[in-house]
C-alpha cells in the first residue's frame, strides 16, 4: 500500500531535503517522495508523513534523515562510466604530473565506489612505474549505505561489463566456493582510496592539501542553479592552479557563474 501525501507534508518534506543536502524536488516528484517513503513509515507503523516528519526531526542521531536521504536519492552509477574523462586523465593529466609523480584527487560523490575504483584503475594502468607514484584518491558521498558497498570492495561479475577482462584480473579477485561470481578489490587498488562521508552542501571540506582533480558526476542535476554556483566556486578553492573538475555528461555549467575554464565538454580548468 502506498500512503497518499498532502501538499503541505511534500512541502515540509521538499524543504527539509533541500536545505540539508542541496537536492531540489519539483512539485512533479510528490508521487516519487510519497512512494519512496511509504515502505518505512510501513516499517516505523506509522499513518501519515507527518508524523514521519516528527519522527526524522525529533531524532538526534540523525540516522533516520540519513535513511531518509538513501531512499530519496539516485546512486545509479557504473565502472567507467562516461570513459573520456577516464580517457582525459591517462593522456593528459598522468603526463603533466610525471615529473612530481604524485596526484590528489576528490570523487565527490562517489556512490557505490565503482568511479573511485575506475580511477584508481587508470592510474596503475594508465602509468609505467605505479609503485614510484604516490596516488591518492577521497571517495565521498552523503550517504552512509552506498559508502558501506563502496568500502567493502565486492561487486557482482556482471557489473564489470565495460572492464577490459585483463585489467579487471590485475585489480580484482574473483571469489570462489561460496563467493563463485563475486569480485573483491585487490589490496593495492583499495590502499590508494579513502572513503567518507560529506555532504557537498558543508561550507568546507576536511582537505588540506589542494588537490589535482575533482570528480564531481551526475549529482549537479539534482541541484538548482544557485547551489551549483556555489558548489563549484567551492572546488574551486580545493584545487591547485592548473586542476581540474569533470561534471557529468548530461550537466552543464552554461548557466553558472565560474571562474573556470572550459577545456572540454563537462572538463574544467582552474587557470594559473
Ligand atoms: C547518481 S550518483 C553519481 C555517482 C557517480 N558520481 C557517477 O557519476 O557514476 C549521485 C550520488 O550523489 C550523492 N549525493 C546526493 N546529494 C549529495 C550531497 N549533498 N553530498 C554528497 N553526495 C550527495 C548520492 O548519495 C548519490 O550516491
Amino acid at each position: 500500500m502506498e500512503y497518499s501525501i498532502t501538499a503541505e507534508e511534500f512541502q515540509q518534506f521538499r524543504t527539509l531535503i533541500y536545505h540539508e543536502s542541496g537536492i531540489s524536488l519539483s512539485e512533479q516528484k510528490k508521487s516519487l517522495l510519497a512512494s519512496r517513503l511509504s515502505k518505512r513509515l510501513r516499517d516505523l507503523d506509522l499513518t501519515t508523513f507527518s508524523e514521519y516528519y516528527s519522527t526524522v526531526m525529533e531524532d538526534r542521531t540523525r540516522e533516520e534523515f540519513t535513511r531518509l536521504l538513501d531512499l530519496i536519492s539516485t546512486n545509479k552509477t557504473d565502472f567507467f562510466r562516461e570513459p573520456k574523462h577516464f580517457d582525459f586523465l591517462r593522456d593528459r593529466i598522468l603526463p603533466e604530473l610525471d615529473s612530481v609523480k604524485r596526484i590528489r584527487i576528490w570523487s565527490s560523490a562517489c556512490s557505490t565506489g565503482e568511479e573511485p575504483y575506475t580511477i584508481a584503475m587508470t592510474l596503475y594502468e594508465g602509468v609505467r612505474d605505479p609503485e614510484r607514484w604516490d596516488f591518492k584518491i577521497l571517495a565521498s558521498d552523503l550517504s552512509t549505505r552506498v559508502l558501506a558497498k563502496a568500502s567493502s570492495g565486492i561487486y557482482d561479475n556482471d557489473r564489470f561489463r565495460d572492464v577490459p577482462p585483463d585489467v579487471m584480473k590485475r585489480h580484482f579477485l574473483r571469489g570462489r566456493g561460496e563467493q563463485e561470481g563475486v569480485f573483491k578489490v585487490k589490496p593495492h587498488l583499495a590502499s590508494v582510496i579513502k572513503f567518507r562521508r560529506l555532504n557537498l552542501m558543508d561550507d568546507q571540506f576536511p582537505i588540506k592539501n589542494p588537490l589535482d582533480l575533482i570528480f564531481c558526476r551526475n549529482v549537479m542535476i539534482y541541484f538548482d542553479r544557485p547551489t551549483q554556483e556555489t558548489l563549484v566556486n567551492k572546488f574551486h578553492r580545493y584545487l591547485k592552479p592548473g586542476g581540474y573538475l569533470f561534471i557529468g555528461h548530461s550537466e552543464s555549467l552554461q548557466w553558472v557563474t565560474h571562474p573556470f575554464k572550459s577545456i572540454a565538454p563537462t572538463i574544467y580548468q582552474k587557470e594559473g
